[in-house]
């Protein structure tokens, strides 16, 4: 054994004990205690040595050879536990608590003008009416010609509308789904069935050879104009076309019906407000109005200081549309009527600007 001065043991001390708190891991720490407290460490060697030094040197170097393995010892013991208690906490970390409510995945839900659309449909079901659906990019003949209106009349100018060419645009309204829906109810074999959509105005109607059975639709669709948009108009909207072709209609039952309708949508305290109107492909025609109920009939905004919401047109089918459709008018008459469901959803569920319903504001949609 090399010869150490007292101090130097001492020192082996705590040198062994600076570097047992510095060791980083088990393995560190055990190689500190290898090095100091193993077969050949350096504290062993000492102890080891004791009994070779002369006598009266030895009480004074044992005792801090002694100390020297205790200091080492404790020092070494203290780490062993902060590492088994650090290895634990990460432990604990790391586990799963499974306890903890779960993640679910985001569920979404209807838009509130698709659960208004629902909603009509629904209760035209329950009226007897069948949903059927026509093209959004419809033959301008279909759009105008067949519903009456004389070229460059007028009234072409309340439905601005978009053109992708001379004979094709995005429909103005559902209303040219009228002629597809009477003209489907004919017989496979009669003409009027394979009527062309484009009905040349120079070439006479094709006769009906069948008895066509009653037309009971509504058709739901989207619609296209060119308009600015405010409060309550979109250039993109929606529209329920509802059209009932048999014997003996008049303008009780448009009555009757618009009055059901409104009524099951926006409740039994509805009131509903006709007043003439003007469509080529009714005669007569009104509008279609309803108390306003942001303002509980006060007059707001909404209603343009009115206390009335105008919600659609309507009246009774014009017999040139009734031929259109390859049925006779002198046997049987109709009623027709067009909502927006912009404006209907608006109402229902107090949406004082009609935009909100295309933003995707999630803020707003969360609110259905
Ligand atoms: N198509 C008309 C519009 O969009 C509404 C309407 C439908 C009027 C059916 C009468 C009958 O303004």
């Amino acid at each position: 054994m090399a010869e150490l001065s007292v101090e130097e043991i001492g020192g082996l001390g705590e040198q062994a004990a600076g570097e047992a708190a510095a060791a980083a891991s088990r393995q560190e720490l055990d190689q500190v205690r290898v090095a100091y407290l193993g077969r050949a460490g350096k504290i062993t060697e000492v102890l080891r040595g004791l009994g070779s030094l002369p006598a009266e040197l030895r009480p004074e170097a044992g005792k801090a050879a002694n100390q020297a393995r205790q200091m080492a010892e404790t020092a070494i013991e203290k780490r062993r536990e902060e590492l088994a208690a650090e290895e634990a906490a990460e432990r604990a970390a790391d586990q799963l608590d499974v306890t903890l409510p779960g993640r679910g995945p985001e569920v979404g839900h209807r838009h509130p003008l698709m659960t208004t659309l629902e909603d009509m449909l629904d209760i035209a079901a329950g009226l007897g009416y069948t949903a059927v659906q026509g093209p959004e990019v419809e033959w301008s003949a279909l759009n105008w010609t067949a519903l009456n209106y004389p070229p460059d009349h007028p009234a072409m100018d309340e439905q601005d509308s978009f053109y992708i060419t001379d004979e094709i645009m995005p429909r103005t309204h559902t209303s040219p789904a009228q002629i597809r829906a009477m003209r489907a109810m004919h017989d496979d074999s009669c003409p009027v069935r394979s009527l062309d959509p484009r009905c040349p105005p120079d070439e006479p109607l094709e006769k009906c050879t069948c008895t066509p059975a009653p037309t009971r639709v509504v058709v739901p669709g989207r619609t296209y104009r060119r308009e600015s948009v405010t409060l309550t108009h979109h250039d993109i909207f929606y529209q329920l076309e509802c059209l009932l072709v048999e014997e003996g209609i008049t303008l009780a039952h448009l009555k009757g019906t618009l009055g059901a309708f409104l009524r099951a949508y926006l409740g039994p305290e509805t009131k509903v407000r006709f007043r003439p109107d003007f469509f080529p492909f009714t005669e007569p025609s009104a509008d279609v109005s309803v108390n306003c109920l942001f303002c509980e009939a006060k007059g707001c905004r909404f209603c343009k200081h009115s206390g009335w919401v105008e919600i659609g047109g309507s009246g009774l089918v014009h017999p040139n549309v009734l031929t259109a459709g390859g049925y006779d008018p002198d046997r049987v008459s109709g009623l027709a009527f067009g909502f927006g469901i912009e404006r209907l959803a608006q109402h229902r569920f107090n949406i004082m600007h009609i935009r909100t319903l295309y933003d995707n504001d999630m803020r707003f949609l969360r609110q259905f």
